[in-house]
């Protein structure tokens, strides 16, 4: 049986109940976290709830949960569901009108309704990260604020599913001519040694996976640039990797049927996985 959290209190997961007038359920009113925890280590808390905050912040949206009480509840979740590895989803929504109305200003007062649950996850090991994907490039339909983890994900569904009814793996989502990130991770190339990835702003996601490959290559003095990536410069790039909590690092073979680099996974894509999975290690046995 599996626990989760709303609203203060622990429940099985089948006695949690939310009104079908919650904002989330008919607007997509809410945003999201998905926190990885490897044996029982909430891997990168600070950075996951910082990102939390930001989202909150921008829909304005306020909770007075301190870092120590996230904490917390992350860690009973996890420990009633088994502990191990898990993938902890945090869902924020704007809750219920209090008149059960149903209109697109915010409620008066806000009630928010917060709801955690926790899965077991299969932690990659390097043998299946090396085992690499296939991505095809499509347009990127989402809105202007990606910087938001919001639960609406229509678009990103969509490209998603596009791409796995065309038999590839994932989607490289293009945008007035640049490419910036794949429907549900952050996006890598390499050219010439170098790594790049397109720079934080409003049509990308801040992924936590996406930092941490800066900063690991950053310790090992791998050169690394933050720039715009136009579209073309996919076919031509050495390699190229999608990043996120539970895909880790995923290496792409072929894009839109054509072999990247010679097709296999490439040099410094392996030297990453080595490095994060030390990290990932270092972390489980912190
Ligand atoms: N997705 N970009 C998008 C659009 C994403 O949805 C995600 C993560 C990322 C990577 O962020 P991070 O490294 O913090 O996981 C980038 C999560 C895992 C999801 O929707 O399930």
């Amino acid at each position: 049986m599996a626990w989760v959290y709303l609203n203060g209190e622990f429940l099985p997961h089948e006695e949690a109940k939310i009104s079908v007038f919650d904002r989330g359920f008919l607007m997509g009113d809410g945003i999201y976290e998905v926190v990885p925890v490897f044996g029982d280590k909430l891997f990168r808390f600070k950075h996951h709830i910082a990102r939390l905050r930001n989202s909150l912040r921008l829909i304005s949206l306020d909770i007075d949960y301190s870092d120590q009480q996230w904490r917390n509840l992350m860690l009973q979740l996890v420990k009633r569901n088994g502990g191990g590895h898990q993938g902890i989803y945090l869902q924020i929504t704007r809750g219920c009108d209090p008149h059960l109305l149903r209109k697109h200003a915010f409620p008066q007062p806000v009630q928010p309704t917060i709801f955690m649950s926790s899965d077991p996850i299969p932690t990659n090991s390097k043998e299946a990260m090396l085992q690499g994907a296939t991505a095809i490039t499509l347009p990127d339909t989402r809105w202007e604020r990606c910087d938001i983890k919001s639960i609406g994900l229509l678009a990103n569904i969509l490209a998603t599913q596009e791409a796995m009814d065309k038999g590839a793996k994932d989607a490289i989502l293009i945008r007035d001519g640049l490419a910036l990130e794949g429907a549900s991770s952050n996006l890598f190339i390499v050219k010439d040694n170098n790594i790049i990835t397109p720079p934080i702003g409003p049509y990308i996601l801040g992924g936590i996976t996406r930092e941490l490959l800066l900063e690991l290559a950053k310790q090992h003095n791998i050169p690394i640039e933050e720039r715009n990536i136009p579209a073309q410069e996919l076919q031509q790039c050495d390699e190229i990797w999608f990043s996120s909590s539970t895909k880790e690092l995923v290496p792409v073979l072929a894009l839109d049927n054509q072999p990247i680099g010679n097709g296999h996974v490439g040099p410094m894509a392996k030297r990453m996985i080595d490095l994060y999975i030390k990290y990932r290690e270092a972390l489980r046995e912190s």
